[in-house]
């Protein structure tokens, strides 16, 4: 199938390791050109290289730019550069790391509000900066897209997950408001939901989980992929080509779903 990816522009925000990278370099192999933002110059440099490496493609093909995804101005500045080099923004997936666990004593309002700063308002601000310009794109070919990145707890909250449940079920109400208004212009909205996949945020997570639990690593691990259907954790790059599909030509149909890539952890029909 083409996907029709070949010279699209893209933004992945939070692209310097994990689900962020494997879609950038998914959407490199799809001929696309591909800008990617984190807070560390010195992993964006590696990343690009990798994207260019493993996407088949021109380094001038990928741009990393510096920024923090919980600074608007920041996020507005990355947003222009893109366009600037690639002459327009075709795509935007939404992303950033994921929150500290803890239980509900743990939080004071700050930190709810530096997770609500760093998974819904990022979301929020990366669509209204790319918005004018995804709108210029969709005027003149009839398409563009936005996919936000979120967690299988926007249906199913995690444990311990305050802060990221709570900012993913925002997001799931962003999204699907935005899907309705932006629809008519042919732009689709959707988000796509990880379950538990191979990268360091799990990595993290697995120990913050270890340090309140008699459990090895190893034993929790084991727990969370006999909770899926498919009885094991997934790979970043087989949420990365459901990612690519979703922002694809051929998936104009589909707009206003939450997608989860999650091997059959969430339990509901539907
Ligand atoms: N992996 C899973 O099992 C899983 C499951 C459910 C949900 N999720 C969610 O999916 C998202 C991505 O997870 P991941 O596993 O890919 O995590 P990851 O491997 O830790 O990667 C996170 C990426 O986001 C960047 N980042 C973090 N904070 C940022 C900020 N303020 N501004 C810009 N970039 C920022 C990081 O780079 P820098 O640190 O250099 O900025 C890194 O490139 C997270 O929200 C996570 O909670 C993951």
């Amino acid at each position: 199938m083409d996907l029709g990816l070949q010279d699209r522009v893209a933004f992945v925000a939070g692209a310097s390791s994990g689900l962020g990278l494997a879609v950038a370099v998914a959407l490199a192999q799809e001929g696309c050109r591909v800008a990617i933002c984190s807070r560390d110059e010195d992993r964006l440099a590696v990343a690009a290289r990798k994207i260019a490496w493993e996407g088949g493609t021109k380094p001038s093909n990928v741009l990393p730019v510096v920024c923090d995804v919980t600074d608007e101005a920041q996020i507005e500045a990355a947003v222009e550069r893109t366009v600037a080099q690639f002459g327009g923004l075709h795509i935007m997936i939404t992303n950033a790391g994921g929150p500290p666990t803890g239980f509900i004593d743990d939080f004071d309002a700050d930190a709810w509000r530096g997770g609500l700063e760093l998974n819904l308002m990022s979301t929020i601000n990366l669509c209204r900066a790319a918005l004018p310009h995804l709108r210029r794109a969709a005027a003149a070919d009839g398409h563009a897209r936005i996919l936000m990145i979120t967690s299988v707890a926007a249906k199913q909250p995690v444990p311990n997950l305050y802060l990221s449940n709570t900012a993913r079920a925002g997001v799931q109400g962003f999204a699907k408001t935005l899907s309705e208004e932006l629809g008519p212009a042919g732009i689709t909205v959707n988000t796509i939901l990880p379950g538990f996949t191979r990268t360091d945020r799990l990595k993290h997570f697995v120990t913050e989980i270890q340090a309140h639990s008699d459990k090895t690593k190893a034993q929790i691990e084991a727990g969370w992929a006999e909770a899926n259907a498919l009885k094991r954790i997934g790979e970043p790059e087989e949420f990365a080509a459901a990612a690519v599909f979703l922002v694809s030509g051929p998936a104009a149909y589909i707009t206003g779903i939450a997608f989860p890539v999650d091997g059959g952890r969430i339990k509901h029909l539907l």
